[in-house]
């Protein structure tokens, strides 16, 4: 299945602001944002693209031929290792996972289909789902489903995973969707069971979301004044990580000072909890969760 962008127009008529500009994708996936944004600067305008995912950076390198576009592999929380600060008039976020990783069994992101248990978007480093679960702690395990998943059902899908892997390990997706779908109470529910635990377990083999917090503190510094950040996220959890990130600082002042507390805002917000329109979500159902916030810098 092709990746649909999310909030396509929206979000990069927001974002390019200066035809001639200097943007950054931190999440390129299969370019279909970075696409629009190419075809909306004007031959001065320039595109960098970063994605961990080593399959997005050769299909970048395969797909994308234009002398305004550079790929890099990096982790979005990296972008000062690119990038110095107030040097950017961009930069895009389209948090989550792409359809192709859904579709490639050979991730291990999908309950619907049997593929080992990976679900790292970078692949070349650090360890797969399976080595973890094999060796976590009952306790740990039932952390990470619910503080990622804000799974009800945590304690006892951990058990049983702890239970499972004595007499066999769980090295494949398939195996931990049965488990999950054994202990679940709500088997019949339009959401299958398992969803909420594959999410978890995704967004905490991957450090997602405190990479997500050190990248948008990067992007702040990285955008010059006038410069704008666009966020698409796809669960609360990221949504109120962005929302807090821009939240004015309020400066603490000697106790003795007789004044109202210094508010100190770097950003504006544009606008705030965009999210598809119906017909998008007719033609892609996984748009349904997206939120997009953006901010401009003004200090
Ligand atoms: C929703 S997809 C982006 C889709 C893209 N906008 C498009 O239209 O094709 C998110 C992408 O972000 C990448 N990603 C996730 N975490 C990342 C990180 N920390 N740094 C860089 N890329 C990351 C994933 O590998 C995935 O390809």
């Amino acid at each position: 299945m092709l990746h649909f962008p999310v909030l396509l127009e929206e979000s990069i008529g927001f974002l390019v602001h200066n035809k001639h500009g200097v943007y950054l994708d931190c999440t390129f996936g299969r370019g279909g944002h970075s696409r629009l944004i190419l075809k909306t600067l004007s031959n001065k305008g320039i595109l960098s693209a970063f994605d961990k995912d080593p399959d997005a950076i050769n299909y970048a390198n395969q797909e994308i031929s234009d002398s305004r576009f550079q790929i890099i592999q990096q982790s979005f929380n990296k972008i000062d290792s690119v990038f110095k600060n107030n040097s950017l008039d961009g930069i895009l976020f389209d948090l989550g996972t792409c359809s192709t990783h859904f579709d490639d069994k050979s991730r291990g992101f999908s309950f619907n289909d049997d593929g080992p248990l990976d679900m790292r978007f970078d692949f070349s480093s650090g360890e797969p789902l399976s080595k973890w679960i094999n060796n976590a702690s009952e306790e740990e395990i039932k952390e990470v489903l619910f503080k990622y998943g804000q799974e009800k059902n945590a304690k006892s899908i951990a058990k049983a995973i702890c239970t499972n892997r004595k007499v066999d390990e769980i090295n494949r997706t398939s195996q931990l969707s049965k488990i999950i779908l054994s202990v679940s109470s709500a088997k019949y529910s339009k959401i299958h069971p398992a969803t909420k635990s594959f999410q978890a377990f995704r967004i905490f083999i991957n450090d997602e979301l405190t990479q997500l917090e050190e990248a948008l503190l990067r992007a702040k510094e990285a955008v010059r004044v006038g410069g704008r950040i666009v966020v698409i996220s796809f669960h609360s959890l990221e949504d109120s990580i962005v929302k807090n990130s821009f939240k004015p600082e309020i400066e603490s002042l000697p106790k003795e000072i007789p004044l109202n507390p210094i508010i100190k805002k770097d950003f504006d917000c544009l606008a705030k909890k965009i999210r598809p329109s119906s017909d998008e979500i007719d033609k892609n159902k996984r748009s349904r969760s997206a939120i997009m916030r953006v901010f401009e810098k003004i200090s």
